[in-house]
């Protein structure tokens, strides 16, 4: 699947959201995460992301590498929504990215 990673942290910029055919990018208290079982690998996500947030997993720079363990933990209590927009956000996020201080511009 792809994955999102720090620079998605306090920017949710959310212009992936649109571009994504099954709604598998979900909203968290401090970033984006993509479903890794709902996302299909289209690739689409990726170029709108206006910070670069967005990779396809094996292509995580390494500093960024806990985000793909980010993007399935988010999950391990919602399981498979099959959906963003129903779910709404999600004030959650896995607790080293909840401990970063603030970032964006
Ligand atoms: Fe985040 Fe980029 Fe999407 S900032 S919300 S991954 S467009
Ligand atoms: Fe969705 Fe395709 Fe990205 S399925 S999460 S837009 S790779």
């Amino acid at each position: 699947p792809y994955t999102i990673a720090e620079p998605c942290v306090d920017v949710l910029d959310k212009a992936c959201i649109e571009e994504c055919p099954v709604d598998c990018i979900y909203e968290g208290g401090r970033m984006l995460y993509i479903h890794p079982d709902e996302c299909v690998d289209c690739g689409a996500c990726e170029p709108v992301c206006p910070v670069e947030a967005i990779f396809y997993e094996d292509d995580v720079p390494d500093q960024w590498n806990a985000y793909v363990s980010a993007n399935v933990d988010f999950f391990v209590d919602l399981g498979s929504p099959g959906g963003a927009a129903k779910l709404g956000k999600v004030d959650y996020d896995p607790p080293f990215i909840k401990a970063l201080p603030p970032m964006g511009e």
